[in-house]
């Protein structure tokens, strides 16, 4: 069978104003870790280091963001959705969000003065996970819509956490749009939902913050491994809020040299890379069912606000079928010997797939050398989740689904 290739275009697109780029600024960014060090469960997440696979690949070095250690949760996402809520009671309370500690908001005096808000969502899983998790932690409420398709062991996750929770019959973004409905319906109900569109900005923009956390946690660390300045980072995207978060907070981080950025979708849900293709400027939108193991990424309709700092500041949008990131999941789960393993689910992998289909072989010569990609290359990969479907995980590990060739 012929393997279906990797797509990917330049970034030709007329640049904007540029004014979202803010939403990043290292203030809101401290902001959101000073957030999330307040609660108990907090650390700083691991940034594997693989000498092993740099040297195997021809590069300079590789370093992975391990996000299955957040929160004992298995993927980043709480960060958004936690920090979102804080900065909606914050603004609810006329307050400033660096008084919402952990241990303010769990304290008899918040709820006495504050009480209880409803947060509704509609997730793949990992979101809702998040917000249904700081809902429980904070003594509010949750309510979480699945698309068709959703797993159910991420279902139970939810549920576990005391959300109310559905697997309902349709796809994601109609769920966001249920969602969007029912929270207009209630008392006290607001909808944290990861993407924004036109009139929805701000809760969006907060939750891009909070992703942010993992972003300088990696800067951080990298510094610590004395590499001061990342030359390439690789960011997968769903609606693309992640990766205009972490795209954003790098390149506040280094405005006079930035680190090149290069973004990866889902072939079936590849809204970003065709709205990069007709180069216009504007997004574009991919409907239908999205049926992708990408599960984290089979979103259609790109964050308008992350749209306009991807469009300013990626070098290229790639558009990767399910094989890349089946094969950078092994790759991650059986390592170079040395290198440390990193278990990485099926969104969370795509990057290193990517990156050793670069490498490995000249098919892709053409977007290697366009990367200027080399000995010399610092490269940064967020694996966003770890074994979130296990049973999925599974047959692609041990049973070899979704091969190569
Ligand atoms: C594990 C994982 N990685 C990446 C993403 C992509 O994030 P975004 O939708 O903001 O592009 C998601 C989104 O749910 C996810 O769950």
């Amino acid at each position: 069978m012929q393997q279906e290739l990797i797509r990917w275009v330049d970034n030709h697109m007329p640049p904007s104003a540029d004014k979202e780029l803010s939403i990043m600024s290292l203030g809101n960014v401290a902001k959101a870790r000073f957030f999330h060090s307040s609660f108990p469960q907090y650390s700083i997440t691991p940034l594997a280091r693989l000498d092993g696979m740099a040297k195997y690949l021809g590069l300079g070095g590789l370093f992975v963001k391990d996000e299955s250690y957040r929160f004992g949760l298995n993927a980043f996402k709480v960060l958004g959705g936690s920090f979102a809520m804080a900065r909606y009671i914050a603004q609810q309370m006329d307050r400033d969000v660096s008084e919402m500690t952990y241990d303010y908001l769990t304290s008899e005096s918040f709820r006495l003065e504050f009480g209880q808000a409803t947060f509704f969502t509609a997730t793949d899983g990992n979101h809702g996970r998040g917000v249904a998790w700081a809902a429980h932690k904070l003594g509010q409420k949750a309510v979480v819509h699945m698309p068709k398709g959703s797993s159910q062991a991420r279902f139970d996750n939810i549920a576990k956490e005391g959300a109310q929770v559905t697997i309902e019959d349709v796809n994601y973004d109609d769920c966001v749009r249920m969602a969007a409905a029912e929270a207009a319906q209630t008392k006290h109900g607001v909808i944290v939902q990861d993407t924004a569109w036109p009139g929805y900005e701000e809760i969006p923009s907060w939750i891009m913050q909070g992703y942010g956390t993992m972003a300088s946690e990696a800067a951080e660390q990298l510094r610590q491994m004395e590499i001061n300045r990342p030359t390439h980072i690789f960011v997968q995207a769903g609606v693309g809020s992640l990766a205009g978060a972490v795209i954003g907070y790098f390149a506040n981080l280094f405005p006079s040299a930035p680190p090149k950025f290069i973004v990866m979708e889902a072939r079936a849900a590849d809204c970003l890379y065709q709205g990069a293709l007709a180069g216009d400027g504007h997004p574009r939108i991919v409907d239908g069912d999205l049926k992708t193991i990408m599960a984290g990424l089979a979103c259609g309709e790109p964050n308008t606000i992350s749209w306009d700092i991807l469009r300013n500041h990626v070098s290229a949008f790639v558009s990767c079928p399910d094989w890349v990131s089946a094969r950078g999941m092994r790759m991650l789960g059986v390592p170079v010997k040395g290198d440390p393993t990193v278990i990485s689910g099926e969104s969370g992998a795509v990057g290193m797939g990517l990156i050793a289909a670069l490498m490995e072989t000249d098919q892709y010569k053409d977007l290697r050398d366009y990367l200027e990609l080399d000995r010399f290359s610092q490269v940064l990969l967020f694996s966003t989740e770890g074994n979130t479907d296990p049973m999925k995980f599974r047959k692609v590990l041990w049973d070899g689904e979704y091969a190569t060739a």
